[in-house]
């Protein structure tokens, strides 16, 4: 029961990354309130923690929302008394090169994948500042640190999101509000699934990104979950402005 006591709001907590870091918080003991944009996935999420009989709130609501994200914020606070974790994690993975991509695709990446997480510091923050610090884990990629063709948009979000990292740590260390970004690779969710599934062969697909994963699989949620619950508990309480890279190897190949 690592996070006993604790209060953690998850964005994209329906599916994939989001939906196992929901499960291994409620499970270490955290209230958690689960934010997504999709009602279906959320529901999935809230009947097995509800199952588990701790805390949780379900909201459906999108992190390009300012009101969204202040508003559901604002209930987990009246709901739990406070908040201690903010996870932003919700995110899209669209294809493009900088000359292929629109300019309405390349706004609505940035919005989501960086703007998300911005929303979720600029409003989560004065919370964790009421409870004398906290928390806050940013989902980046590998591509934060290494160029993939034809993915413009999203390496420049999640480049981005390391750098927002670094910056919202040094403006609260003094407040003892802790900032740190994860880095997955290949993690089979439902984002990969779609990914696999507009290549000619889907099953290949897949199996070709098993194969350039040194550790020779796909990661699951909860090799990343694993890694979020350090970064949220008391055992990282040493450690802000990094990034910690969850990838089976793939960057150091
Ligand atoms: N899966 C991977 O291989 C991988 C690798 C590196 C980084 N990431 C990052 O990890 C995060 C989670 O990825 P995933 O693979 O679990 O994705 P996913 O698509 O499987 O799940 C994302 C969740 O976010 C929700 N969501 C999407 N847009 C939203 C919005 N505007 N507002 C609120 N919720 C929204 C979706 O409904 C979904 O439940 C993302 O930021 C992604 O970029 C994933």
């Amino acid at each position: 029961m690592q996070l006993k006591n604790k209060v953690a709001f998850i964005t994209g907590a329906g599916a994939g990354i989001g939906q196992a870091i929901s499960l291994l918080f409620a499970l270490e003991g955290a209230a958690v309130t689960l934010f997504d944009i999709n009602q279906t996935y959320l529901d999935e999420t809230a009947k097995i923690i509800h199952g588990f009989g701790t805390d949780f709130l379900s909201i459906c609501g999108s992190v390009t929302s300012s009101s969204d994200i202040s508003s559901a914020i604002q209930a987990t606070e009246q709901a739990f008394g406070g908040l201690d974790i903010l996870i932003a994690n919700a995110g899209v993975a669209m294809r493009g090169s900088v000359v292929d991509m629109s300019e309405a695709d390349w706004n609505r990446v940035l919005d989501i994948n960086l703007g998300g997480v911005f929303r979720v510091s600029k409003y989560g923050i004065p919370c964790l500042l009421k409870r004398g610090g906290g928390s806050i884990i940013n989902l980046a990629s590998t591509q934060s640190f290494r160029g993939y063709p034809g993915w413009a948009g999203y390496a420049a979000s999640k480049g981005a999101i390391v750098a927002l990292t670094r910056q919202v740590a040094m403006e609260y260390s003094k407040q003892r509000i802790r900032c740190n970004a994860i880095a997955p690779g290949a993690v089979d969710t439902p984002m990969n699934a779609g990914v696999f599934g507009s290549a000619p062969d889907p099953a290949a697909e897949r199996q070709k990104w098993a194969d350039a994963t040194p550790l020779g699989r796909l990661g699951i949620g909860e090799d990343i979950a694993r890694a979020a619950l350090y970064l949220a508990s008391d055992d990282s309480s040493w450690v802000t402005g990094t990034c910690m890279v969850v990838d089976g190897g793939q960057l150091a190949g």
